[in-house]
């Protein structure tokens, strides 16, 4: 049992809550980042005490029951408000990039790039020694993307004539349409997002011809694994956690009109209301 004290929000959330799928009443949120106020009954994971991440349902609650393998320790030297923007964004960055095959040799176009996903996606592909462009939808949007390790970055993708090995799509619709004309024979699109909410239309014959694939992702399976090792790139210092937006969780509808109005670099994180722990400590909080 964890006692939750920084949330993050996702452009998955937002989808969640305008579904009409989730029944009223039900808890939204996926990224956690609290202190274990009780150890798991059969003696694995983290003890009461210690401070953790995780990729959970039902996140947005000031209390959370967490599967141990879905989460991760917080290593010294990472601030929960840190850490906590981590799960969602950064594991499905992370598994895109490995199940696209991601290697040195390798060219990467990562649409989105300004966005959670797109900016952890940046670094861990420029850290496997990719070749890395950015696209970004415009030019505020691309700040700091050359610093995360971005060989270019883009505006859209006009200009972009080199074929490419591997996408990162978070955008969809016709965008999705333009990187697959990119994509290098052998090459896959990870099909991760669809925040432009267009329709992809393939012109006749796109799809024929040199062996290319476009696989649809999710994130499925416990997350604790790779959680674990974000949360040590990031507090070696290897993995640059970027919020654009951080306050108290009674603000959660300015933090969703700045994701949905594309004026979040990074990620959004609420801080949720100090606790009182069983004996009276004081939860921590960064
Ligand atoms: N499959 C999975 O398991 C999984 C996991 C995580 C996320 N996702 C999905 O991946 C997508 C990105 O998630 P995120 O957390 O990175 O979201 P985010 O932080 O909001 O970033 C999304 C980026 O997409 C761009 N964008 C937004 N609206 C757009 C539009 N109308 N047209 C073109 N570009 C637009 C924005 O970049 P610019 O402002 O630069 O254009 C924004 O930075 C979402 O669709 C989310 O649901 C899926």
């Amino acid at each position: 049992m964890v006692d939750v004290s920084h949330a993050s929000l996702n452009y998955g959330d937002l989808n969640d809550a305008r579904s009409g799928r989730v029944p009223v009443g039900a808890v939204l949120g996926s990224d956690a980042a609290g202190v274990v106020i009780e150890a798991a009954a059969d003696g694995t994971g983290p003890a009461v005490g210690t401070q953790v991440v995780a990729l959970t349902s039902g996140a947005f609650a000031e209390r959370v029951a967490i599967d141990v393998s879905a989460l991760a320790e917080i290593p010294k030297g990472l601030a929960p408000a840190h850490a906590v923007a981590l799960p969602v964004a950064g594991v499905a960055a992370l598994r895109s990039l490995r199940a696209a095959g991601l290697g040195p040799d390798k060219s990467v176009l990562i649409t989105g790039a300004s966005g959670g996903v797109g900016r952890f996606a940046v670094q861990l592909a420029a850290r496997a020694g990719a070749h890395v462009i950015a696209s970004v939808g415009s030019a505020g949007r691309g700040d700091g993307l050359a610093e995360a390790g971005a060989d270019e970055v883009l505006i859209g993708l006009e200009g972009l004539q080199r074929p490419v090995d591997v996408v990162i799509d978070s955008v969809g619709g016709p965008q999705l349409v333009a990187a697959w004309n990119l994509l290098a024979p052998g090459g896959s699109v990870q099909s991760v997002g669809w925040t432009s909410g267009e329709p992809a239309v393939f012109p006749p014959y796109a799809t024929v011809g040199p062996a290319k694939s476009l696989t649809s992702f999710v994130i499925d399976g416990d997350a604790g694994a790779d959680l674990a090792v974000l949360a040590e790139l990031a507090a070696e210092g290897a993995l640059t956690i970027e919020i654009g937006w951080q306050g108290p969780w009674d603000r959660f509808d300015e933090a969703a009109a700045a994701l949905r109005g594309r004026r979040v670099s990074g990620k959004a994180v609420l801080e949720v209301a100090r606790g009182e722990l069983p004996g009276g400590a004081a939860c921590a909080q960064d």
